[in-house]
Order: structure tokens, then C-alpha cells, then sequence
């Protein structure tokens, strides 16, 4: 198999044949994706074969708040009491049905934790959030050691620290 890179979505970017399974997170990618970029409400980023157009896979990042008691309290008392505490959200995380299995949504999450990190060096972020959107994408979570908030078992977090210690 061709290795795969990821970059932020652009117009050259075929979207036209992806399909997950999931019909709204396909629409998504086809339908809103660019807009939410153009407008900075999410940045999109694509899984691609180098010198091919065809997305294979996607995730969006955007800047997202919690409030402390939506921690675990154990956490919460080592975070300063702020009202709202900055997190990155990963809000869709994608891969093509003819590509599940293959390591390819780890190798994209590795990649978006990665980017999460660079930007809590510029803006601060204490955790990388994600709304799971299914019981197969939260145990797909949980199974990278994500945690659920105070509650919701649907949405759930990894600690930027945690994040920086899988970088070295
Ligand atoms: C969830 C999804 C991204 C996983 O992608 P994938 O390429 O099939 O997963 P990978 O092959 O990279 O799997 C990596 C590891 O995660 C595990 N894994 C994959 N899917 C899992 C799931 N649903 N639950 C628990 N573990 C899962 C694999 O067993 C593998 O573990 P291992 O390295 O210990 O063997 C993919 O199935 C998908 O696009 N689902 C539909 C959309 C979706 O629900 N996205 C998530 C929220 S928006």
C-alpha cells in the first residue's frame, strides 16, 4: 500500500466518491467542510495518497471550551479555577470503508493529537476533546486511552499531557 499523508483540505481535493458509512459524515466532507474552513469555524484536514486528490479519510479541529466540573474531580483540582477551560475539539474523525482496519484511523488521530499539540503551544488548550457520535467511534475512543467527561459518556478527553508524553 502507498503511504499515506495528511494535509489540510483544499479545492483540489476530490471528495466526491468518499463514503464511510455514516450519510451525514459523508455529506459533511462534501457539502461543509470547505465552508466551515474558509469561515474558521473547523479546520479539515485530509488522508491522501501523495501526488492523488482522492480523500481517503478526514478529521476537523476546532477551538472548543469545558467548565472544571465537567473534569473528573481528581483533575480538576489541579487545574486553576477558571470558568471556561480552552480544549482542541476533534470533532470528526473518518476514514473510507474500503480502508477500515488498516491502521489508517489510528495513523490519522496520531496525527491530529499531534497538530493539537502544537497548537496548545501557541493558544493553550489543557485536553484534546471528541463527541463521539456512535458507540463504535467511543470505544474507537476509549481504546486510545480518551476518558469520558463528568456524565457523558459520549463525549471524551485526553489530556494535553498525556498528548505531549505519546510525542516525547
Ligand atoms: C472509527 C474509525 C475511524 C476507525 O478507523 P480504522 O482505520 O478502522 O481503525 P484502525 O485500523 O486504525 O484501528 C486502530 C486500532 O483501533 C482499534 N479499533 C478500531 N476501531 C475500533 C472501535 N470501533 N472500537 C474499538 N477499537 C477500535 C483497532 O482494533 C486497532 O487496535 P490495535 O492497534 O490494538 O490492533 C473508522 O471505523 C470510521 O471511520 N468509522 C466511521 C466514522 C466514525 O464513527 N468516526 C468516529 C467519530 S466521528
Amino acid at each position: 500500500m502507498a503511504s499515506h499523508g495528511v494535509e489540510p483540505l483544499d479545492k483540489r481535493h476530490d471528495r466526491s466518491v468518499f463514503s464511510c458509512g455514516t450519510e451525514a459524515l459523508d455529506r459533511y466532507l462534501k457539502q461543509q467542510a470547505r465552508q466551515d474552513a474558509d469561515k474558521r469555524v473547523a479546520a479539515a484536514f485530509v488522508l491522501v495518497v501523495p501526488t492523488a486528490s482522492q480523500v481517503l479519510g478526514y478529521y476537523t479541529l476546532s477551538a472548543s471550551t469545558i467548565t472544571a466540573d465537567e473534569l473528573p474531580p481528581e483533575l480538576a483540582r489541579k487545574i486553576p479555577r477558571y470558568p471556561q477551560l480552552p480544549v482542541v475539539l476533534l470533532g470528526r474523525l473518518v476514514v473510507d470503508t474500503t480502508l477500515k482496519g488498516c491502521g489508517q484511523g489510528e495513523f490519522l488521530l496520531m496525527d491530529a493529537l499531534h497538530r493539537s499539540l502544537d497548537a496548545a503551544s501557541m493558544v493553550g488548550a489543557i485536553a484534546v476533546l471528541v463527541e463521539a457520535k456512535n458507540a463504535s467511534a467511543e470505544t474507537f475512543y476509549r481504546h486510545f486511552g480518551f476518558t469520558p467527561l463528568q456524565g457523558q459518556p459520549a463525549r471524551l478527553f485526553l489530556s494535553m499531557k498525556t498528548v505531549a508524553s505519546l510525542f516525547g
